[in-house]
């Protein structure tokens, strides 16, 4: 039977609804599985056949060995009944006859460095799913549904889906935004505990439909549940994202780079001083080498592109993203103007490949950035570890000329036996250990590199028993100082 309540003047139907998900990668099967545990019905669409076939298989790991996910396996597996993972569009067909939603949750990397989005996926999934709409109840598209963009997409991509899905005639739908603030590496807790969900329409009907979508949600009392116009959904999303991006610019290109000109100072003291002041907070207040990830630069890239169209000056998103690209480029100069440090023939460890912790992702890894510096360099041998994303580093350099010199290692202990210089590059909690294994494996006299700062409480004792220590936020460390 389907509870029904008044918002306002409309009669919301608390009721399940079928929904479909076009992509299932991090966004896409995340929010999928978040949908299926609301009691909706979920389809997930994608043309990867393997993701689809690992995603099905009811099997935690084989689920998160594609999509590294902490809860996604488990979720999946709770709601079996209620999603279906599928690379067959007849199945597609069949299910908008009677879906109430569709999430478009397809990749719009850059293109080619201009800050333009890539629209390719998205525009070839959404001409196919026009073709469907419009052939919906043998073409009398009785059912009406909303069209989400879930992507991150240019601020006026709506109109566009729009006018496409009208050109191929179809009719008795809607489109919305709903942009993704997901944290991967903790997409599921995110999603299942959302800080906010922003839901864009231009009409109260279509706001319903979201209503719907997130019963869980819309009224609950920890969740802003924002309702804007589809324009200003889009807009907020890239903006949101460039203050965080500008926000960790700063902490390593002026926090971190006062440290490291300035002796008798420690960052985590400073950062002490600066975080405790309310209005400034402590999100991201950590020192690295690079922001990376799928988002922050592509989305900072867009939205600079996008303002330069309007005659803007973006100035200040052209220097977040340089002051990035400085601190990698920085921190991989020190050895040589620090230390006269040459890498010809080294033997070189990374710990760490995925972007940030608790996630397989390795889109614009630092991990990436520096292994072609050393692979530029002319170093012998790079041994690699990372408990999660080890695969799909050696995925992205199996077409590179010298990818025999880099091998993935089982574990921390053995990228640090015979190695000259050790990398630490992602901020996976089990590398705060790595002290003892350090002192106990890594030959005395090898230079270390701290990324993260990871090993701040002990520069003092890694130097005194023979190591160099490079790390981001400290002048340079000799070894027996
Ligand atoms: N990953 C994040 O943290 C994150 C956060 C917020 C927003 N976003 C945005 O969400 C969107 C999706 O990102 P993602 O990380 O999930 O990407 P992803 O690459 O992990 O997944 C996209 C999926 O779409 C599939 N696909 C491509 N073309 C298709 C088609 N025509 N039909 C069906 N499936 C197709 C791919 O096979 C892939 O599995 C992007 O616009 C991204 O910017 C991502």
């Amino acid at each position: 039977m389907r509870e029904s309540r008044q918002i306002g003047c409309f009669c919301v139907f608390l009721a399940n609804m079928r929904i479909l998900y076009i992509g299932g990668g991090f966004v896409g099967a995340c929010s999928a599985a978040v949908s299926a545990d609301s009691g909706h019905e979920v389809l997930v669409y994608d043309i990867d056949k393997e993701r689809v076939k690992k995603l099905s298989s009811l099997d935690k790991d084989t689920i998160e060995s594609c999509l590294f996910e902490d809860g996604l396996g488990e979720l999946i597996i709770r709601n079996a009944s209620r999603i279906k993972f599928s690379c067959d569009f007849a199945e597609v067909e069949k299910f908008l006859d009677s879906a109430g939603a569709v999430f478009m949750c397809l990749p719009t990397p850059e293109k080619d460095h201009t800050g333009r989005s890539d629209l390719t996926y998205y525009n070839q999934a959404c001409k196919d799913l026009a073709a469907a709409l419009a052939g919906r109840n043998k073409g009398e598209q009785n059912n009406y549904i909303l069209v989400i963009n879930k992507s991150t997409v240019p601020i006026e991509m709506i109109g566009v889906t729009e006018e496409t899905l009208r050109k191929k005639g179809v009719k008795n739908f809607g489109v919305g935004a709903n942009p993704e603030f997901l944290v991967e590496g903790d997409a599921i807790a995110g999603s299942i505990r959302p800080q906010r969900l922003v839901v864009g329409a231009w009409r109260e009907k279509d706001f319903s439909i979201f209503r719907e979508i997130y019963n869980r949600f819309c009224d609950a009392p920890n969740v802003s549940y924002i309702e804007v116009n589809p324009i200003e959904a889009a807009a907020g999303k890239l903006l949101a994202n460039f203050i965080l991006f500008n926000r960790l610019a700063n902490c390593y290109d002026v926090v971190g780079r006062t440290c490291e000109k300035f002796t008798h100072m420690t960052y985590e003291n400073v950062r002490k001083i600066i975080i405790t002041d309310k209005r400034i907070g402590d999100w991201g207040f950590y020192d690295s080498l690079f922001a990376g990830g799928s988002c922050f630069i592509k989305d900072a890239r867009s939205l600079g592109q996008q303002l330069r169209e309007k005659d803007t000056n973006v100035d200040l998103v052209s220097n977040t993203l340089e002051a990035n690209n400085r601190q990698i480029n920085r921190f991989l100069s020190r050895p040589k103007f620090e230390l006269g440090y040459a890498w010809p023939g080294k033997k070189v460890g990374i710990l760490g490949l995925a972007f940030k912790r608790n996630t397989n992702d390795i889109r614009n890894s630092a991990a990436l950035n520096v292994t072609e510096f050393l692979l530029d360099h002319g170093v012998g041998e790079i041994l690699a570890y990372d408990p999660a994303a080890a695969d799909n580093y050696l995925n992205y350099f199996k077409g590179h000329a010298e990818k025999n010199k880099i091998k993935a290692a089982k574990e921390e202990k053995e990228v640090m036996e015979g190695a000259d210089a050790l990398f630490i590059i992602t901020d996976w909690p089990q590398f705060r250990g790595l002290y003892e294994p350090i002192m106990a494996n890594l030959p005395k006299g090898a230079l270390i590199m701290d990324g993260r700062r990871t090993l701040y409480h002990k520069y003092g004792d890694l130097s005194k028993a023979g190591y160099d220590i490079i790390a981001v936020g400290s002048p340079v460390v000799k070894h027996g100082t």
